[in-house]
């Protein structure tokens, strides 16, 4: 089995290429080094003491004097911490103000991209609503494809708004370079917002545990240039490929009970199911089970087998299909381009 999640992208925020993963950088470094001060302050005068005293009172010596209630230690001790918290307080806030999106309104002239995301145990759902005032009506699952953005026109902006919600338990949308963290919740209605020129695969991860398999609830966003991401647009808008030379996969895949999770977009299908990814491109995507495995034949066919082995705890079921009866539904799902 093929691993996906051993790619050596990083996860850093020490590495945006966002305004607001900079902005989230920027309060990081000085957090870092305020703590920082403290940290070497206090433990800076502990070793000091430590050593100067290292042996002890002299024989006879008197305790040193006692100190009780007195006003200026006490005013100093409560006051410094008092006023470190209220620095952090006024950076921190100055910094959530900065990566706040108001997501219902785009800069002006700009193309926005509007997905919504939900979140299950334990795959993305991706709902494609519309891009640049288009309406966009497509489903994907574990790969976000978003165009990059070009801040110096006003009309090349490509700003990503995503609506975050919840088919089940809370989970957490975090692509570290991307942008901030924030949870998708059941019944509740969250936003997030970033821009990026960047193109390239930004990996993450759900930050909330939402159960078994919440380490393997990946995230991959492609920041593509607005050429590929428009032709990547393109191809998932269309119906499913209907290659007539994997009929028998076909009739295979829709006589099971795949067909009442799943779904496959096209005229008349009867595969419509919501609960499970949407399979009508599947093979566009490069991994499988929410970016834990490569999407490779070898590796769709182990899935389909028993998804359990792979990842132990998962809603999807092993059907008990025979050798042949596997490849002809890996057939049929490999000409879903
Ligand atoms: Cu979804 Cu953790």
């Amino acid at each position: 089995m093929r691993f996906a999640f051993l790619a050596a992208e990083n996860l850093s925020i020490f590495d945006p290429v966002s305004p607001s993963g900079e902005s989230i950088r920027s309060l990081a470094y000085f957090v870092l080094a305020v703590t920082g001060v403290i940290f070497l302050l206090v433990e800076g005068i502990l070793l000091y003491s430590v050593y100067r005293f290292r042996h002890g009172p002299p024989k006879g010596a008197n305790e040193p004097p006692q100190v009780y209630g007195s006003k200026p230690i006490e005013i100093a001790w409560t006051s410094a911490p008092g006023l470190v918290v209220f620095v952090l307080i006024l950076v921190i806030t100055r910094t959530l103000w900065e990566v706040k999106v108001d997501t219902a309104k785009a800069p002006k002239d700009s193309r926005p991209l509007r997905v919504t995301v939900i979140g299950h145990q334990w795959w993305w759902e991706y709902v494609y609503e519309s891009y640049d005032g288009k309406k966009l009506d497509f489903i994907t699952a574990n790969e976000l494809h978003v165009p990059a953005s070009n801040f110096s026109k006003a009309d090349r902006r490509r700003p990503v708004f995503l609506t975050l919600q919840s088919a089940d338990v809370c989970h957490s949308f975090w692509v570290p370079r991307l942008a901030g963290k924030m949870d998708l919740i059941p019944g509740r209605t969250n936003t997030l917002g970033f821009e990026t020129s960047q193109t390239g695969l930004y990996l993450g991860q759900c930050a909330e545990f939402c159960g078994a398999q919440h380490a393997k609830m990946l995230l991959r966003v492609y920041v593509d240039t607005p050429e590929v991401f428009e032709r990547w647009l393109k191809n998932q808008e269309k119906p499913a490929v209907d290659d007539p030379k994997v009929v028998k996969g076909k009739k295979k895949f829709f006589s099971q009970s795949c067909i009442s999770c799943h779904r496959v977009r096209f005229q008349g299908s009867t595969a419509t199911g919501t609960y499970a990814p949407d399979l009508t491109h599947l093979m566009s995507r490069e991994t499988l089970a929410s970016g834990m495995i490569l999407n490779t034949r070898d590796n769709l066919r182990a899935w389909i087998d028993d998804p359990q082995k792979v990842k132990p705890g998962c809603l999807m079921p092993a059907f008990g299909l025979s050798p042949s009866e596997l490849d002809w539904i890996v057939d049929y799902l490999w000409t879903l381009k």
